[in-house]
C-alpha cells in the first residue's frame, strides 16, 4: 500500500505546461539565457508571439506558476513547424520535463494539421539527441561547423532533424 502512494505521487508531476502569453517572456528570456550562449530576447519573444504561427509552451511548478522550469519555442509556417529553442533549468534536468513539454506542442501541432516538425542540434549534444531520437525524430541532414563556441571559438556540426506528426504516435 505504501509502495501504491509512493508510486503514485511520483507519478504525478509538480508541474503544468502552459501556452506561454506575454507576461511570461521575461522569465523565459532569463532562463534562454542561461541555456545558451546567446538566448532569446524578450523583444524576440514577443515578436514571435505576435506571428501567427509563433508558439511558446512552457512548464512551471503547479504551486508556484511563475516558476519557469522549461519551454519550447516553436514557429509553424503553412503545414511544417520548427523548433527555435529548447531548455530546461539545469537543476531540473533529467526528471523529463522536456519530453513531456515537446509531447505536448506536438499534440497541438498535430491538431493544427502541422505534418512536419524540424529542428537543428548539435552533434555533441548528448541530452539533446537522446531526447529527439526517443520521440522518434529522424536526421534528414547534416550541416557542417553550423555551430561556433564562444568560449573557445570552436565549430561543431549540426544535425537536421524531421519528425513526421502524420504517423507520430505518443511515445
Ligand atoms: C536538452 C534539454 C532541453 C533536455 O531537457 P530535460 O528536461 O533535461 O530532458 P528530459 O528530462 O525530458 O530528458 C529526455 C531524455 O533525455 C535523457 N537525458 C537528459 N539529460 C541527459 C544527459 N545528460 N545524458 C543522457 N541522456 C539525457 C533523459 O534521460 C530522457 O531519456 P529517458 O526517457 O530515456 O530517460 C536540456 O538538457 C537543456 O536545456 N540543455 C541545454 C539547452 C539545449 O541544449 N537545448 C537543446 C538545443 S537543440
Amino acid at each position: 500500500m505504501l509502495q501504491l502512494l509512493s508510486d503514485l505521487y511520483q507519478q504525478e508531476p509538480s508541474y503544468g505546461i502552459c501556452l506561454s502569453q506575454r507576461e511570461h517572456v521575461d522569465t523565459i528570456s532569463l532562463l534562454s539565457e542561461d541555456c545558451f550562449d546567446i538566448g532569446w530576447s524578450e523583444i524576440q519573444l514577443l515578436n514571435l508571439l505576435n506571428e501567427s504561427g509563433g508558439f511558446v509552451w512552457h512548464a512551471a511548478g503547479k504551486k508556484k506558476p511563475d516558476h519557469i522550469l522549461s519551454y519550447v519555442i516553436i514557429r509553424a509556417v503553412s503545414d511544417e513547424a520548427e523548433i527555435l529553442s529548447i531548455g530546461t533549468a539545469k537543476q531540473h534536468q533529467g526528471k523529463g520535463i522536456a519530453r513531456k513539454l515537446l509531447q505536448t506542442a506536438i499534440a497541438t501541432l498535430k491538431a493544427q494539421h502541422i505534418n512536419h516538425l524540424f529542428l537543428e542540434v548539435s552533434t555533441e549534444n548528448i541530452s539533446a539527441n537522446h531526447l529527439y531520437n526517443k520521440l522518434g525524430f529522424e536526421k534528414v541532414g547534416i550541416r557542417k561547423s553550423y555551430y561556433k563556441h564562444a568560449h573557445d571559438n570552436s565549430y561543431q556540426d549540426a544535425s537536421v532533424l524531421k519528425l513526421d506528426l502524420k504517423t507520430y504516435a505518443n511515445q
